[in-house]
C-alpha cells in the first residue's frame, strides 16, 4: 500500500470509528512525517512504516513513548541480536545513529482526547548515504546487522512487543522501570534547546510522565518536557 501517511490513514479510521489495535502498514509513504514537521524518508522493501491506532485515557498517554520505544529495542533485538538505546524522547540508536524513529499524534474532539496514534519508522534495509538529509546520522538494521532483514519477521515482532507493553501498561499503570535501563540520555551533558531558550546540564533521570530531570550547572533542576525540546547531546 502507498499513502501520503499512515498518520493520515489513522486519523481518517479513527473519524470513522476504528478499534483500538488497528494497524496500518504502508509499503511506500510519500510524505512521511517526523518529530517537530520533520520530513521522514520511507522506501518501499527498506522500510517498516506503521502506525498503530489506541484510545488511551489522559493519564496513560506520556507512557505511549515508553511503550513504543522499548517495544521496538526488544523487537530489534529479538530478531537482529543487536542491542540499541533509546535517545531521549525516543529516537532509537545502533551505534550511535538514528536506526527507528517514533511519532505519537493526539487527537482530540474538542477539549476530550479522542485517540491516540503511534507511528513507527523503521530502517530495515535502507542505505541512509543515498539521502544527504539523514546520511551523517542515520544507519539501518541491515547496515548493522551485516544482512538484509525481512520486513514481515519484524513488523510481527514489533506488533507482538506492542501488544504485550500496552497490556503491561493497561494493567499496571506504567511501564517506566522496563524502559529506563535502555535510555542512554540519563547521566550524560546536554544541551537542549525549547523554544528561543537554551538549557545545558546533566541529565538526572526521565520521570514517570517522561519528562526529562535536568540538573543545571548552578545546582537547580529543571524538567522538561518532550513535546517541546530539541536534545543536542
Ligand atoms: C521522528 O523520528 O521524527 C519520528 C519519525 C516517525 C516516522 C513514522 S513512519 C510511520 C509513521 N508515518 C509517518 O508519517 N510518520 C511515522
Amino acid at each position: 500500500m502507498r499513502v501520503t501517511s499512515t498518520m493520515d490513514v489513522a486519523r481518517q479510521l479513527v473519524s470513522e470509528g476504528a478499534r483500538e489495535g488497528t494497524v496500518i502498514l504502508a509499503d511506500e509513504q510519500t510524505q512521511g512525517r517526523g518529530r517537530l514537521g520533520r520530513h521522514w524518508v520511507s522506501r518501499p522493501d527498506d522500510s517498516l512504516s506503521l502506525s498503530v491506532i489506541l484510545y488511551p485515557t489522559v493519564r496513560q498517554l506520556p507512557q505511549l513513548n515508553m511503550v513504543a520505544s522499548l517495544a521496538t529495542v526488544r523487537a530489534i533485538t529479538g530478531i537482529t541480536g543487536l542491542k540499541p538505546l533509546i535517545k531521549w524522547p525516543n529516537d532509537i540508536l545502533l551505534s550511535g545513529r538514528k536506526v527507528c524513529g517514533i511519532l505519537i499524534e493526539n487527537i482530540f474532539d474538542g477539549p476530550a482526547l479522542k485517540a491516540a496514534v503511534i507511528g513507527i519508522g523503521m530502517n530495515v534495509n535502507l542505505d541512509p548515504s543515498y539521502f544527504p538529509e539523514i546520511a551523517a546520522t542515520a544507519t539501518s538494521l541491515s547496515i548493522e546487522a551485516g544482512r538484509d532483514l525481512s520486513l514481515q519477521d519484524l513488523t510481527a515482532r514489533l506488533l507482538q512487543e506492542m501488544d504485550q507493553l500496552y497490556g503491561d501498561l493497561l494493567r499496571t499503570g506504567t511501564v517506566h522501570d522496563s524502559w529506563i535501563p535502555f535510555v542512554e540520555t540519563v547521566g550524560k551533558q546536554v544541551r537542549i534547546r525549547s523554544g528561543d531558550h537554551i538549557e545545558e546540564g546533566r541529565v538526572e533521570s526521565v520521570d514517570a510522565k517522561g519528562s526529562l530531570i535536568l540538573r543545571r550547572p548552578d545546582g537547580s533542576r529543571a524538567a522538561l518536557d518532550a513535546g517541546e525540546v530539541t536534545l543536542q547531546i
